[in-house]
Protein backbone atom coordinates (compact mmCIF):
# COMPACT_ATOMS: atom_id res chain seq x y z
CA UNK A 1 0.00 0.00 0.00
CA UNK A 2 1.48 3.20 -0.78
CA UNK A 3 1.59 6.30 1.39
CA UNK A 4 -0.97 9.45 1.49
CA UNK A 5 1.65 12.57 1.87
CA UNK A 6 1.12 16.07 2.33
CA UNK A 7 4.58 18.27 2.40
CA UNK A 8 5.08 22.22 2.44
CA UNK A 9 7.98 23.40 0.82
CA UNK A 10 8.30 26.73 2.73
CA UNK A 11 11.24 27.61 -0.18
CA UNK A 12 13.15 30.61 0.54
CA UNK A 13 10.19 32.47 3.14
CA UNK A 14 9.87 32.53 6.70
CA UNK A 15 12.88 33.79 9.74
CA UNK A 16 12.95 32.45 12.69
CA UNK A 17 10.03 34.15 14.66
CA UNK A 18 8.19 33.44 11.41
CA UNK A 19 9.20 29.86 11.62
CA UNK A 20 7.94 29.67 15.46
CA UNK A 21 4.80 31.32 14.54
CA UNK A 22 3.57 29.01 11.94
CA UNK A 23 4.78 26.17 13.84
CA UNK A 24 2.79 26.62 16.56
CA UNK A 25 0.00 27.79 14.48
CA UNK A 26 0.17 24.36 12.65
CA UNK A 27 0.24 22.52 15.97
CA UNK A 28 -2.94 23.90 16.74
CA UNK A 29 -4.69 22.42 13.88
CA UNK A 30 -6.37 18.65 13.59
CA UNK A 31 -5.65 15.92 11.38
CA UNK A 32 -8.28 14.23 10.00
CA UNK A 33 -6.76 12.24 7.41
CA UNK A 34 -4.55 9.42 6.85
CA UNK A 35 -1.72 11.48 4.88
CA UNK A 36 2.00 11.98 6.59
CA UNK A 37 2.53 15.39 7.06
CA UNK A 38 5.85 17.40 6.25
CA UNK A 39 7.18 21.10 6.20
CA UNK A 40 10.44 21.98 4.43
CA UNK A 41 11.43 25.27 6.06
CA UNK A 42 14.79 26.70 5.26
CA UNK A 43 18.04 25.43 6.38
CA UNK A 44 18.81 28.09 8.86
CA UNK A 45 15.40 27.53 10.91
CA UNK A 46 15.57 23.66 9.92
CA UNK A 47 17.19 22.50 13.99
CA UNK A 48 14.45 25.15 15.73
CA UNK A 49 11.51 23.44 13.34
CA UNK A 50 13.15 19.70 14.37
CA UNK A 51 13.07 20.61 17.63
CA UNK A 52 10.18 21.66 18.05
CA UNK A 53 7.95 19.66 16.27
CA UNK A 54 9.78 16.22 17.85
CA UNK A 55 6.78 15.60 20.06
CA UNK A 56 4.06 16.17 16.71
CA UNK A 57 3.08 14.29 13.98
CA UNK A 58 5.26 16.39 11.42
CA UNK A 59 8.77 15.43 9.58
CA UNK A 60 10.78 18.49 9.22
CA UNK A 61 12.66 18.06 6.13
CA UNK A 62 15.05 19.94 3.87
CA UNK A 63 14.70 21.35 0.43
CA UNK A 64 17.86 20.59 -0.77
CA UNK A 65 21.42 19.33 -0.10
CA UNK A 66 24.48 18.62 -2.22
CA UNK A 67 26.39 15.81 -3.25
CA UNK A 68 29.40 15.91 -1.88
CA UNK A 69 30.24 14.54 1.75
CA UNK A 70 32.24 17.28 2.50
CA UNK A 71 34.41 19.86 1.44
CA UNK A 72 35.21 23.10 -0.12
CA UNK A 73 31.87 23.98 -0.98
CA UNK A 74 31.17 27.18 0.11
CA UNK A 75 27.89 27.83 0.93
CA UNK A 76 26.36 23.95 1.00
CA UNK A 77 24.97 21.89 3.09
CA UNK A 78 25.63 17.92 3.11
CA UNK A 79 23.91 15.22 3.87
CA UNK A 80 25.59 14.37 7.05
CA UNK A 81 24.54 17.71 8.25
CA UNK A 82 21.67 17.13 7.45
CA UNK A 83 21.80 13.42 9.25
CA UNK A 84 23.57 15.16 12.26
CA UNK A 85 20.20 17.35 13.19
CA UNK A 86 17.85 14.94 12.63
CA UNK A 87 16.60 15.64 8.85
CA UNK A 88 15.75 12.12 7.02
CA UNK A 89 13.99 13.42 3.96
CA UNK A 90 15.54 15.54 1.19
CA UNK A 91 13.50 17.55 -1.67
CA UNK A 92 15.83 16.77 -4.81
CA UNK A 93 15.22 18.35 -8.32
CA UNK A 94 12.76 20.90 -7.63
CA UNK A 95 12.24 22.88 -10.67
CA UNK A 96 13.56 26.27 -9.20
CA UNK A 97 16.87 24.65 -8.09
CA UNK A 98 17.23 23.40 -11.90
CA UNK A 99 15.88 26.54 -13.86
CA UNK A 100 18.09 29.16 -10.91
CA UNK A 101 20.73 26.51 -9.99
CA UNK A 102 22.11 24.83 -13.30
CA UNK A 103 20.85 21.18 -11.54
CA UNK A 104 20.88 18.91 -14.29
CA UNK A 105 19.71 15.25 -14.20
CA UNK A 106 23.65 13.99 -14.20
CA UNK A 107 24.14 16.44 -10.55
CA UNK A 108 20.43 15.44 -9.16
CA UNK A 109 21.65 11.62 -9.85
CA UNK A 110 24.97 12.43 -7.46
CA UNK A 111 22.81 13.80 -5.05
CA UNK A 112 20.16 11.10 -5.23
CA UNK A 113 22.87 8.43 -4.77
CA UNK A 114 24.33 10.42 -1.66
CA UNK A 115 20.98 10.89 0.35
CA UNK A 116 20.44 7.08 0.07
CA UNK A 117 23.94 6.10 1.21
CA UNK A 118 22.75 8.21 3.86
CA UNK A 119 19.53 6.48 4.60
CA UNK A 120 17.61 9.17 3.68
CA UNK A 121 14.17 9.94 1.65
CA UNK A 122 14.28 11.59 -1.30
CA UNK A 123 11.19 13.99 -2.77
CA UNK A 124 12.53 13.74 -6.19
CA UNK A 125 10.49 16.29 -8.18
CA UNK A 126 10.50 16.70 -12.00
CA UNK A 127 7.69 18.14 -14.44
CA UNK A 128 7.67 19.68 -17.99
CA UNK A 129 7.48 23.37 -18.62
CA UNK A 130 4.87 25.40 -20.58
CA UNK A 131 6.92 24.98 -24.00
CA UNK A 132 7.08 21.37 -23.95
CA UNK A 133 3.75 20.77 -23.42
CA UNK A 134 2.55 23.17 -25.71
CA UNK A 135 4.79 21.16 -28.02
CA UNK A 136 2.89 17.66 -26.75
CA UNK A 137 6.49 16.69 -25.32
CA UNK A 138 5.30 16.47 -21.68
CA UNK A 139 5.44 12.69 -21.25
CA UNK A 140 8.88 12.39 -23.36
CA UNK A 141 10.24 15.46 -20.72
CA UNK A 142 9.36 13.35 -17.93
CA UNK A 143 10.60 9.98 -18.77
CA UNK A 144 13.51 11.19 -19.52
CA UNK A 145 13.85 13.85 -16.29
CA UNK A 146 13.00 10.17 -14.44
CA UNK A 147 15.13 7.77 -16.25
CA UNK A 148 18.73 9.67 -16.55
CA UNK A 149 18.52 11.06 -12.30
CA UNK A 150 17.26 7.22 -11.42
CA UNK A 151 17.03 4.69 -13.85
CA UNK A 152 20.69 3.45 -12.51
CA UNK A 153 18.96 2.70 -8.92
CA UNK A 154 18.32 -0.69 -8.10
CA UNK A 155 14.18 -1.83 -7.87
CA UNK A 156 15.00 -2.01 -3.84
CA UNK A 157 16.04 2.06 -3.78
CA UNK A 158 12.61 2.96 -4.44
CA UNK A 159 11.56 2.38 -1.22
CA UNK A 160 13.28 5.39 -0.05
CA UNK A 161 12.09 7.47 -2.99
CA UNK A 162 8.70 9.32 -3.25
CA UNK A 163 8.29 10.83 -6.76
CA UNK A 164 6.85 15.01 -6.94
CA UNK A 165 5.63 15.90 -10.44
CA UNK A 166 5.49 19.07 -10.28
CA UNK A 167 4.46 21.32 -13.93
CA UNK A 168 6.66 24.70 -14.63
CA UNK A 169 3.97 26.43 -15.65
CA UNK A 170 1.62 25.57 -12.52
CA UNK A 171 3.98 26.44 -9.68
CA UNK A 172 3.29 29.73 -8.22
CA UNK A 173 1.00 30.93 -11.44
CA UNK A 174 -2.29 29.74 -9.74
CA UNK A 175 -2.84 27.92 -13.09
CA UNK A 176 -3.24 23.94 -11.79
CA UNK A 177 -2.84 20.95 -13.89
CA UNK A 178 -6.52 19.82 -14.19
CA UNK A 179 -7.33 16.79 -12.30
CA UNK A 180 -7.15 14.82 -15.04
CA UNK A 181 -3.91 16.24 -16.59
CA UNK A 182 -2.36 14.77 -13.00
CA UNK A 183 -4.07 11.90 -13.06
CA UNK A 184 -2.45 10.96 -16.79
CA UNK A 185 0.95 11.86 -15.91
CA UNK A 186 0.97 10.44 -12.79
CA UNK A 187 -0.28 7.08 -14.77
CA UNK A 188 2.30 7.80 -17.44
CA UNK A 189 4.67 8.10 -14.61
CA UNK A 190 3.43 4.76 -12.86
CA UNK A 191 4.02 2.99 -16.36
CA UNK A 192 7.48 3.99 -16.98
CA UNK A 193 8.40 2.80 -13.63
CA UNK A 194 6.57 -0.61 -14.25
CA UNK A 195 8.67 -1.16 -17.76
CA UNK A 196 11.45 -0.75 -15.73
CA UNK A 197 11.14 -2.22 -12.51
CA UNK A 198 7.70 -4.25 -12.20
CA UNK A 199 4.52 -3.99 -11.04
CA UNK A 200 5.22 -4.14 -7.02
CA UNK A 201 7.71 -0.91 -7.57
CA UNK A 202 5.29 1.28 -9.32
CA UNK A 203 2.10 0.34 -7.42
CA UNK A 204 3.76 1.17 -4.05
CA UNK A 205 5.32 4.46 -5.35
CA UNK A 206 3.89 7.36 -3.88
CA UNK A 207 3.64 10.36 -6.94
CA UNK A 208 2.44 13.87 -5.51
CA UNK A 209 1.22 16.68 -7.49
CA UNK A 210 2.60 20.12 -6.75
CA UNK A 211 1.78 23.59 -8.71
CA UNK A 212 -1.27 25.82 -6.91
CA UNK A 213 -2.70 23.38 -4.93
CA UNK A 214 -5.17 25.40 -2.87
CA UNK A 215 -7.67 24.11 -0.22
CA UNK A 216 -10.27 24.75 -2.82
CA UNK A 217 -8.67 22.33 -5.52
CA UNK A 218 -7.05 19.82 -3.42
CA UNK A 219 -10.09 17.17 -2.86
CA UNK A 220 -10.44 17.40 -6.93
CA UNK A 221 -6.83 16.28 -7.44
CA UNK A 222 -6.27 14.18 -4.73
CA UNK A 223 -9.46 12.16 -5.50
CA UNK A 224 -7.38 10.61 -8.70
CA UNK A 225 -6.74 6.75 -8.24
CA UNK A 226 -2.74 8.01 -9.17
CA UNK A 227 -2.16 10.83 -6.87
CA UNK A 228 -1.31 9.98 -3.27
CA UNK A 229 -0.23 13.77 -2.37
CA UNK A 230 0.70 17.20 -2.60
CA UNK A 231 4.17 19.36 -2.38
CA UNK A 232 2.47 22.37 -1.40
CA UNK A 233 4.22 25.70 -1.84
CA UNK A 234 2.06 28.95 -1.48
CA UNK A 235 -0.54 26.96 0.59
CA UNK A 236 1.62 25.75 2.89
CA UNK A 237 2.89 28.87 4.72
CA UNK A 238 -1.02 29.61 5.51
CA UNK A 239 -1.75 26.80 8.87
CA UNK A 240 -5.15 26.53 8.49
CA UNK A 241 -5.02 26.26 4.41
CA UNK A 242 -2.17 23.67 4.59
CA UNK A 243 -4.21 21.28 7.00
CA UNK A 244 -7.06 22.26 4.42
CA UNK A 245 -5.31 20.25 2.06
CA UNK A 246 -3.77 17.86 4.34
CA UNK A 247 -7.48 16.93 5.75
CA UNK A 248 -8.75 16.67 1.58
CA UNK A 249 -7.50 13.36 1.80
P1 LIG B 1 2.88 26.49 -5.38
O1 LIG B 1 1.97 25.60 -4.56
O2 LIG B 1 3.12 27.83 -4.75
O3 LIG B 1 2.44 26.57 -6.81
O4 LIG B 1 4.32 25.79 -5.39
C1 LIG B 1 4.41 24.45 -5.72
C2 LIG B 1 5.79 24.00 -5.43
O5 LIG B 1 6.73 24.43 -6.09
C3 LIG B 1 6.00 23.04 -4.34
O6 LIG B 1 7.30 22.55 -4.34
Amino acid sequence: MRKHIVAGNWKMNNGLIQTETLISELKQQTKTSDAEVMIAPTFTNLWHAFESTRQDDIEVIAQNMHFAEHGAYTGEISAGMLKSIGIKTVILGHSERRAYFNETDESLAKKVNTALAHNMRVIFCFGEELSDRKAGNEETVVENQIKNALFHLEASAFKHIVLAYEPVWAIGTGETASPEQAQDMHAFIRKTLKSKYGETVANDMTILYGGSVKPGNAKEIFSKPDVDGGLIGGAALNAEDFYAIVNAF
